[in-house]
């Protein structure tokens, strides 16, 4: 695996790459790397002949008062994760490197970045899109491949793609779980152990959610009432949003009528004390009568 820090030398590489006919794939991350990140990487050395992996701590996402400071960090575990997972070239680059004066230039999706994760952090979402149209011209890849834990994120990031007509397969990966439930996450390095064991509630109310649909509910209503009052008999749960919502749009539900025989996604975030954790899962409305 080549490190390397400077988008100059990022170009020279993959240029020479893409002249000698070899496809990138690109996955972009955070560091911190688990589990989750690694079957990301494992996914694009599958499908492409050269893997580039991204690890930047992107500014642009963090609202005020966020953990841009305290996000975890470590690049010698993250080198060796991204080495066995079949990376072939990792960039590190520093910030002055991303963003060498004050950006000017901003990516907005609306529509699909407005409810859930764009209401509570209402600057996330352009941070992203920003940061990963940057990513894509920096290292042109065939395909991106984006984690389902982040449902919200792959959304925006598909539309963002459709858009502005990138050339640009995105893979969307599903969520890695601990053995009781848990979404893999970098910020699960912030629970305490008490904290630890209440978070797998949140995977206990979509899953609660998804059964009720399959078993016929009613109306999206009652899953997200029932969703709610799980969470809410956690004591160390704060819920921030329970939602019932169409796949693509990620538009809230009030039927399924339109979905029957369809995908929906169920969502959640909640705090567990100062550590906000998300996670979703889909299922299919049954046809009905
Ligand atoms: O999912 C993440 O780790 C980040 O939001 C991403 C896509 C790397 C952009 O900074």
């Amino acid at each position: 695996m080549r490190e390397l820090t400077t988008i100059a030398e990022l170009r020279v590489v993959l240029d020479g790459e893409r002249r000698a006919g070899r496809q990138v794939g690109l996955v972009p991350t955070m560091g911190f790397l688990h589990a989750g990140h690694a079957s990301l990487m494992q996914g694009a050395a599958a499908e492409c002949a050269l893997v580039v992996s991204t690890i930047f701590v992107n500014p642009l996402q963090f609202g005020p008062g966020e953990d841009l400071e305290s996000y975890p960090r470590d690049l010698d575990g993250d080198r060796a994760t991204a080495v066995a997972a079949g990376v072939d070239i990792l960039f590190v680059p520093p910030l002055a490197e991303m963003y060498p004066e004050p950006m000017a230039t901003s990516v907005s999706v609306s529509g699909v970045s407005a409810g859930m994760e764009g209401a509570s952090r209402p600057t996330h979402f352009d941070g992203v899109a920003t940061v990963v149209a940057k990513l894509f011209n920096l290292a042109g890849p065939c395909r991106a491949y984006f984690g389902e834990k982040d449902f919200q994120q792959l959304a925006v990031v598909r539309r963002m793609v459709r858009d502005l007509s990138f050339p640009v397969e995105i893979v969307g990966c599903p969520t890695v779980r601990e053995p009781d439930g848990l979404a893999m996450s970098s910020r699960n390095a912030y629970l305490d152990v008490d904290q630890r064991v209440a978070a797998p509630v949140l995977h206990r109310a979509l899953r609660l959610g998804a059964d009720l649909i399959e078993a016929g509910a009613a109306d999206p209503d009652t899953v997200r009432e029932a969703m709610r009052a799980l969470v809410g008999a956690e004591p160390l749960a704060r819920l921030d949003y329970v939602e019932v919502a169409d796949p693509d749009r990620l538009d809230a539900l009030s039927t399924f009528d339109h979905h029957r025989g369809r995908s929906v996604r169920l969502l959640a975030a909640a705090r567990f004390g100062t550590p906000r954790l998300l996670d979703n899962v889909g299922v299919v409305v049954p046809v009905g009568e």
